[in-house]
């Protein structure tokens, strides 16, 4: 008999999560403003919101802890982590930074000007938020295939080279760099194939431009090159890394996702004049050059997590774990985006609620019901996050419009997964019951799903 696929881990220290009873959830919604972020974790039973800064660090990680150096300047944890980032991902220079928006605030205070257009694949929302704070706009040139959740692409992250293109020869100008998200977190943890990044990096060269990797999810992204693309099977995870960001000039990363860690960021670059134009407001927001927005020892932890985020054993156990999740849902006939992401399972609300109208916002409707049933929390990419165009004001509704279930890594086991499965099937079996949406009593300018008051449409 073959032996079954199992954890590349076991488990060394435990934390005890609480069941509570629907009619608790139901008080404790409708006193959060039907927004999962007011919750108190506590009224969580298995928390999907975010696999960001949510994983469990492993007991070399918590060691590295211990060997913190918490000198003002020039410690060892930075060196640790200069060493690191030199070794695994190829960039000479690199700037801390408490996390990935921070990384964004300081590397786009240098590089982009009002006016500019930052043509990427789908833009996280702080990115975006970073672009249009300064009066830029962000182009999607994604291909067309990642907004439908049916179409099976094996890398739905994957920029369309003639939208592309066509922005860059209309708007070049205006255009400082490229930003390419791997994975791409807003088309659902899809990732970006090498010869994608590849046609980037020529077009970049073609029209003069740099090309910056929003890198929050970099190893799950050679994880999947490696599983799907020709001619890396053979190749370990590290070498596709090196290759990956060997198309890129910068890149910016939120350092609580793959390396582990439950804070950090950073940026690094093989330009010393970008270096130092940019340590000048890294030292302004930040903190100094050789800390940033981080502690010595979590530097250690950082560093470590990302020799721990690149072994092959870590990212199968993970990946596995979260298309285990995706197939459960698929076998009910739950419409979810296909293939299944990285870091995530995206549950397509349109075709789940289509007799709700987008008003009534259909994502962060299926989120509450999923709370209401199970004490499960995911979240909402749809037209709560694609918030008002800023300049018309007016509501955005984005193509697709999701429910995201992000599994943290190295945290629950496949049991949670099953019990998600089941709450979700037990809403599809009554979908047709689901007439009622949300409404917007209180919303903030800018970034609004964070602190929006809902109540019942
Ligand atoms: N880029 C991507 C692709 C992200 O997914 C995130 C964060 C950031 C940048 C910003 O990093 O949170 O460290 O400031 N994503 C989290 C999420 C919040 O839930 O997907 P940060």
């Amino acid at each position: 008999m073959e032996l079954p696929f199992s954890e590349s881990y076991k488990i060394k220290m435990v934390e005890t999560i609480r069941k509570s009873s629907r009619e608790e959830r139901e008080k404790w919604i409708k006193e959060a403003g039907y927004n999962l972020f007011n919750l108190k974790s506590e009224q969580v039973f298995i928390d999907l919101l975010t696999d960001s800064g949510t994983g469990a660090m492993s007991d070399k990680q918590w060691s590295e802890l211990m060997l913190g150096d918490e000198s003002y300047a020039g410690a060892s944890s930075f060196y640790k982590m200069k060493n690191a980032i030199r070794e695994l991902l190829g960039f000479e220079y690199f700037l801390p930074t408490h996390q990935g928006r921070a990384a964004e605030n300081v590397l786009f205070s240098v590089l982009i000007h009002e006016g500019d257009i930052i043509p990427g694949n789908s833009h996280f929302d702080t990115t975006k938020g970073h672009i249009e704070f300064r009066k830029a706009s962000a182009t999607d040139c994604t291909i067309d295939e990642a907004f439908d959740t049916t179409i099976i692409h094996p890398f739905k992250g994957n920029v369309d080279p003639e939208k592309l293109e066509k922005v860059l020869k209309a708007q070049g100008n205006k255009i400082p760099f490229i930003i390419i998200t791997i994975t791409c977190n807003s088309s659902g943890g899809q990732p970006v194939s090498m010869a994608n990044l590849k046609m980037v990096r020529q077009l970049a060269d073609k029209y003069g431009k740099m090309v910056v990797f929003d890198s929050a999810r970099f190893a799950e992204n050679a994880y999947f090159i490696k599983m799907r693309e020709a001619g890396y099977q053979d190749k370990t995870i590290r070498e596709i890394v090196l290759e990956m960001f060997s198309y890129a000039d910068v890149m910016t990363m939120s350092s609580k996702k793959d390396a582990i860690v439950n804070m950090g960021g950073f940026i690094a670059m093989n330009s010393k004049e970008l270096y130092s134009k940019a340590s000048v407001f890294n030292i302004m927001f930040e903190g100094y050059v050789t800390y940033g927005g981080m502690s010595g020892r979590d530097m250690n932890a950082l560093a470590q997590g990302l020799y721990d985020g690149t072994e092959f054993e870590y990212l199968n156990t993970r990946i596995k774990q979260v298309e285990y999740l995706g197939s459960r849902l698929m076998e009910f006939g739950i419409p979810v985006q296909q293939p299944i992401g990285g870091h995530a399972v995206f549950v397509d609300a349109k075709r789940f609620l289509p007799n709700l109208p987008k008003e009534q916002f259909q994502a962060q409707t299926l989120a509450i019901e999923l709370y209401r049933e199970a004490g499960v929390r995911g979240v909402e990419i749809g037209a709560l996050l694609a918030d008002r165009d800023p300049v018309t004001r007016k509501d955005r509704y984005p193509e697709l419009e999701l429910m995201r279930l992000a599994i943290p890594r190295r945290v629950y086991t496949n049991n949670h997964m099953d019990v998600v499965a089941a709450a979700l099937k037990n809403i599809w079996d009554r979908r047709e019951t689901i007439t009622r949406g949300l409404k917007i009593v209180e919303e903030a300018p800018i970034m609004r799903h964070f602190t929006v008051t809902l109540d019942l449409a």
